[in-house]
């Protein structure tokens, strides 16, 4: 039974639970931590430490937090898309670019040529680096298929990353990414494809935990959203939906009625939505890398905290929009463009993000019987320092299940 015991923790940060207000984060000063068996046996103030153990790590002046829980991405890609950011520079919108055949179908064209191991060597090269930024806890998408074979060779790899990696990974179906350009002028064809080809065949094999549709002008409309949700409904996924991203067109209120577990993106959000989610068990996720990378609105982060609803932060990693999974940029963005506090970005990343992948009873915060995964930042001088210094990697060491998996102290 191996046992490892952090002393002298300067700041440990327990993160607290899903149910109580964003701002409560509880964290205990001058801390020690025992993990058993990749699980946390232990953990409380210096003076009740116990011995040491046949591995004691001195901590000093070190912060520790539980790791981040990316509960939004795209990491499965088959190649980047700079040529598309270029284009951006030079005027160009990201709605334009895609309705020009780039976007969305320009990555669906790689991927679909692209081999199934060379997708799951790219896919994991990014999880290990996500992983070294101090993410335990991922969600990865589809979407970039369109077709039977190819959003089923997606779904395959990322099974295969679960399989490979020692954190958990959850599956979400996104066939309803973008209309395939064959399918122009057959759009209730393409609905048929997904919800009776795809989602049996998907559901059968257990390749998927969700499903996800991009409800947005351009993309799918509300009708044809409710239609995708309700067919997964029937194959037993619940909903994480792209919503809100550059328009309203009531796919929140839709998700509430029928309990998605997400909504995801909301650039785009009015106060009767944000009254709609409260209370409800739709979680609102806000991905502030988004309109970082390609411009337009920020989250409304404060006003959503303000009228009392809880929200998750995500990466959104994807060639896109975000080419970036590093939450510790997300954190700094909800602060400074978004209005989020320190302690609820820290909160809004970690146990939040683990309900965005009802994750929350066995990781997202530092809790006895919890998965040990988290990680160890240089000493800081306070809790905001880590949103505040925005360009420097503050995850010195990462912890998986307890034992170390990246370091990089100098
Ligand atoms: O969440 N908005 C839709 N999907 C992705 C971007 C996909 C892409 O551009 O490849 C997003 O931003
Ligand atoms: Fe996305």
């Amino acid at each position: 039974m191996p046992v490892t015991l952090f002393r002298n923790i300067a700041c440990l940060v327990l993160g607290g639970t899903a149910d109580t207000p964003m701002q409560e984060l509880p964290a205990l000063e001058d801390a020690f931590l025992l993990v058993e068996d990749g699980k946390i046996k232990d953990f409380g103030p210096m003076a009740n430490c116990p011995p040491n153990a046949a591995q004691t790590i001195e901590l000093n002046g070190n912060y520790l937090f539980p790791s981040w829980c990316d509960s939004h991405t795209h990491l499965v890609f088959a190649e980047s898309r700079e040529k598309e950011f270029v284009d951006r520079i030079r005027g160009l919108s990201y709605e334009e670019i895609a309705r020009r055949g780039g976007g969305i179908l320009n990555s669906a064209r790689k991927l679909q040529q692209a081999e199934e191991q060379e997708l799951l060597e790219r896919a994991l090269m990014r999880v290990e680096e996500v992983i070294s930024y101090g993410t335990g806890a991922l969600e990865i998408k589809s979407g970039y298929g369109l077709t039977v074979e190819s959003e089923l060779k997606m779904l395959r790899v990322i099974r295969s990353v679960k399989e490979r990696v020692n954190i958990p990974v959850k599956a979400t179906f996104l066939g309803a990414h973008a209309l395939p350009p064959e399918y122009k002028a057959d759009r209730q064809g393409y609905l048929r494809l997904i919800t009776e080809e795809m989602l049996p065949r998907i559901s059968g094999e257990g390749l998927a935990d969700y499903i996800d549709v991009f409800c947005e002008k351009g993309f799918f409309s509300l009708e044809e959203a409710i239609q995708v949700i309700e067919a997964g409904a029937r194959h037993g996924l619940r909903a994480k939906v792209h919503t809100n991203q550059f328009n309203s067109l009531g796919c929140i209120q839709a998700c509430v009625e029928r309990n998605a577990l997400t909504v995801d993106h909301l650039e785009v959000i009015n106060e009767e939505e944000i009254q709609s989610l409260k209370n409800s068990d739709t979680l609102a996720t806000l991905l502030p890398s988004a309109p970082f990378f390609i411009g337009g609105h920020y989250q409304p982060a404060r006003r959503m905290l303000d009228a009392g609803l809880p929200v998750a932060l995500a990466t959104d990693y994807n060639p896109g929009s975000t080419p970036s999974g590093k939450m510790q940029f997300v954190l700094s963005l909800a602060c400074i463009k978004c209005g989020m506090l320190p302690e609820e970005a820290i909160k809004a990343a970690t146990i939040m993000g683990a309900k965005a992948m009802e994750l929350q009873d066995d990781y997202g915060s530092i809790e006895k019987g919890k998965a040990a995964n988290f990680f160890v930042t240089p000493p800081m001088p306070s809790l905001a320092y880590l949103p505040y210094a925005f360009g420097s990697d503050l995850v010195e060491r990462a912890y998986i299940r307890g034992e170390l998996v990246a370091d990089k102290r100098r």
